[in-house]
């Protein structure tokens, strides 16, 4: 039997096993440190928030799966994305198995003029779909959407229907053997419905490098980019943007509006929330009314639902504010999703606004040379536990800073989260700091 070369230069005989032994076991090993590893090189999209949730743009020859609900935008970021990359000097090509090309053209002319240099294919049968990629070679292609294509094989009458399961997987891989060999960067779009209820592109979130879903609420302008999985960088970030006229905006200071926009109403609070290594300031409102329901409401958005039920809990337990009897609403406002530990104590101080209809007590600034300032919005973070306890959560530094860059002060916070934060140790203190009339008549009653 013959010896295989070293593939990574590791020696065999340095570790002392006799060399033919080796080769008759199989490839030789190579220790991770001695593997060739040439530095990513990327393809800037030109769009600094799809950039940044990429990991710092597309990866040649990498697969990436851009999943979200009809209408939330898709196409309009793919399309925005394909003209800058080609407005930079790289072929790119947008295959769209949904549209005409006309209607592609259509949408291409309300975005910016590079836009209109993507070569386009309005094509569903996969073997053409993938001739044309290997003939005409682009650095990144877009299939818009990989529901739509065919696979010419498995016809007759058992052939399955295009965005089945296994249609769906045959395309995504035969199309990531040509990416990889030919290192084309390929985004391919599909539809997921909120409950991620169609199959097919849940299927092929093993297959592929990355995941990123576009969501948001149709009616609203904001429109959020998570990673779900990526292969070449943090699952932490998220990007958000605004559709207007023109396309997708990159919303840079959604703080600055999230906190203009709030409403300092029973209710009303702001999160010092983290998004991935980000800080943003949203704000998180509660309504808490008489239920004529036997099992009365509990309605969320932009939160998980388990999580409020859980605030609930701790909040009728020890912050010793029941909402029995009571439909309990909470919506992070803007239509962003908040998917982290530190929103308990807003949603915790929201609700018990709203329930005893008294606005929390943010940091009043008094009077400037006799004119009353307008209260800022009052602003806190932490994790609840069920023993009522508040827990320190990640960057609260970054929290506070983020706070103070928009004018709040004395934030409700955890101990230990450091200067400029108000710190309780417990639910029932930080209830004491933040809605001090209620704690008042709470004491006089007890
Ligand atoms: P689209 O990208 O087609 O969504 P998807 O591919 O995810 O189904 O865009 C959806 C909506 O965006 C559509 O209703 C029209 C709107 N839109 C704008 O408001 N402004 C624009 O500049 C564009 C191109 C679309
Ligand atoms: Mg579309």
């Amino acid at each position: 039997m013959e010896e295989r070369p070293a593939g990574g230069g590791g020696d065999h005989r340095r570790n002392g096993l006799p060399p033919a032994r080796v080769g008759a076991i199989g490839a030789p090993l190579v220790a991770l440190s001695q593997v060739a590893s040439a530095p990513l090189a990327r393809l800037q999209t030109g769009i600094g928030e799809l950039d940044r949730v990429l990991g710092g743009g597309l990866v040649p020859g990498s697969l990436v799966l851009l999943g979200g609900s009809p209408g939330i935008g898709k196409s309009t970021l793919t399309n925005m994305a394909l003209g800058n990359i080609a407005g930079a000097g790289h072929k790119t090509l947008y295959v769209s198995g949904e549209e005409s090309a006309e209607q592609v053209r259509l949408r291409a002319e309300r975005l910016q003029p590079s836009a209109l240099e993507v070569p386009v294919l309005a094509e569903t049968d996969l073997d053409a779909v993938l001739d044309t990629i290997a003939s005409h070679a682009p650095s990144v292609c877009v299939i818009d959407s990989v529901q739509t294509l065919r696979c010419a094989d498995g016809s007759g009458p058992a052939r399955p229907a295009p965005g089945s399961v296994g249609q769906v997987r045959e395309a995504a891989t035969r199309i990531m053997g040509l990416a990889k060999a030919r290192s084309i960067a390929v985004v391919l779009v599909g539809h997921v419905t909120k409950d991620g209820a169609l199959a097919g592109p849940r299927v092929l979130e093993h297959l592929v490098d990355c995941v990123l879903q576009f969501e948001g609420e149709r009616e609203r302008p904001y429109r959020e980019l998570r990673a779900l999985k990526n292969r070449f960088g943090s699952t932490n970030e998220a990007g958000l943007f605004e559709m207007r006229q023109g396309g997708l905006v990159e919303v840079l200071d959604a703080s600055a509006r999230f906190v203009a926009e709030a409403t300092r109403a029973p209710g009303s609070v702001v999160l010092a929330a983290m998004e991935g290594s980000r800080p943003l300031l949203v704000e998180v409102q509660a309504l808490v009314a008489p239920s004529e329901l036997e099992q009365p409401r509990r309605v969320v958005s932009g939160l998980d639902r388990n999580r409020l039920a859980l605030v609930l809990a701790i909040l009728g337990r020890h912050g010793g504010i029941g909402v029995a009897g009571h439909d309990v609403f909470v919506n992070v406002v803007g239509g962003v999703r908040v998917e982290e530990p530190g929103v308990d104590l807003a949603i915790a101080l929201a609700v018990a606004s709203a329930a005893k209809g008294v606005a929390l007590n943010g940091p009043m600034s008094g009077t400037d040379g006799g004119v009353a300032l307008k209260g800022c919005p009052c602003a806190c973070f932490g994790e609840l536990g069920l023993t009522g306890e508040l827990r320190w959560v990640g960057h609260p530094e970054r929290r506070l800073a983020e706070a103070a860059r928009h004018g709040l002060s004395g934030v409700h916070a955890p101990s230990g989260s450091g200067d400029g934060a108000r710190e309780a140790s417990t639910l029932r203190e930080a209830l004491a700091a933040a809605l001090p009339a209620v704690a008042r008549r709470h004491a006089r009653a007890a």
